[in-house]
């Protein structure tokens, strides 16, 4: 069934648009900021915060990054205008980064200009490792004029610890997920036990350093192994979240972090580059891919 999987997986790019819209609505929002927004109100109704993020990642013109940009600042407006408890994220090369570094940096200044404005919060994702170094160093210049701004700690990359004890004294709002690229055995931890390590420790030495913790996994052990540390170490509500994407099937398991007083953020990718971003998540599920040829050969 693996290999079967791996196979699937390898002819995901031949399927058509209309054979995987359907799977790949299950995770994203829709193509516009209606449709996003309609669903961050639904989850503020039951109790879920949100982040919302436009896909797409290596804007290739000043146009592109500049128009990105512009999009971002109108979603500060909506929210504070429609009063949804939702902050954004946002990957630098959308912004310009790898293309032109500079104009990156001041369409990110730009965006936490108004994010200070509109009295809301920005997190940084954190790309693939040739950007690690540039997105920590940006960071790092945007937080001393701009607190509401937090940053991505990947788990399975090796230097993670070495980073969060760089951007520890600056009391920092940190995400802390797995890491989701592929990367190289030399940089980055490739056994899932490992990683899961890693994960705890980055957690637990973030909460013990003073740091804001966003805790993004959908790995019950983690939630499991976190949420009873956490309540033996008296850690304050107001110190952390949970974090999930969208769609990703979780049981009722977020209803009860809700029940038992935590924080819950629903990430909500949308926009026109939704394609892209479901096969991201196909891959992870090689599952649904089975699901969507039948789709395929029905349609
Ligand atoms: P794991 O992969 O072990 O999954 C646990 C369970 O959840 C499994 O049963 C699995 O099948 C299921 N599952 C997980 N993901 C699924 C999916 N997409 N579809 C269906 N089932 C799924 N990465 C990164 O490099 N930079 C970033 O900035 C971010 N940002 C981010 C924000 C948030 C809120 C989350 C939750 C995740 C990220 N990630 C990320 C992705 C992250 O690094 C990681 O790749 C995924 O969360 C999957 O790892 P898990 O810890 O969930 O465990």
């Amino acid at each position: 069934m693996g290999l079967l999987n791996s196979s699937l997986t390898a002819l995901l790019p031949l399927f058509p648009e209309r054979a995987v819209r359907p799977f790949a609505m299950r995770y994203v929002a829709g193509e516009t900021e209606g449709d996003a927004f309609g669903i961050v109100h639904e989850l503020n109704q039951s109790g879920f915060s949100a982040t919302v993020d436009i896909l797409g990642e290596h804007s290739e013109s000043a146009e592109e990054a500049g128009e990105i940009t512009d999009s971002y600042i109108r979603l500060y407006e909506i929210i504070e205008d429609s009063s949804l408890d939702c902050n954004i994220s946002v990957k630098l090369t959308h912004l310009g980064l790898g293309h032109d570094d500079a104009l990156a940096k001041e369409n990110l200044f730009r965006l936490l200009e108004m994010a200070e404005r509109r009295q809301n919060f920005l997190r940084i994702d954190m790309e693939n490792s040739p950007y690690t170094d540039a997105t920590l160093d940006l960071y790092e210049q945007c937080k001393m004029k701009y607190p509401s701004v937090g940053p991505v700690l990947q788990a399975y990359l090796k230097r993670s610890g070495d980073d969060l004890q760089r951007v520890l004294p600056g009391s920092p709002n940190v995400r802390i997920c797995k890491g989701i690229y592929r990367e190289p055995e030399s940089i980055a931890l490739q056994d899932l036990g490992e990683i899961r390590d890693s994960f705890i420790n980055l957690v637990q030495t973030g909460l013990s350093g003073g740091a804001y913790i966003g805790i993004a996994t959908h790995d019950t052990y983690l939630i499991d192994t976190l949420e009873t540390w956490i309540s033996n170490r008296q850690i304050e509500r107001t110190r952390y979240e949970f974090q999930v994407l969208y769609g990703v099937p979780m049981g009722d398991r977020l209803e009860r972090l809700l029940d038992g007083g935590h924080k819950v953020r629903i990430y909500i990718p949308f926009g026109a580059e939704w394609y892209a971003y479901a096969m991201r998540r196909f891959k992870e599920n090689p599952k649904i891919i089975s699901y969507i040829m039948g789709n395929w050969f029905k349609a």
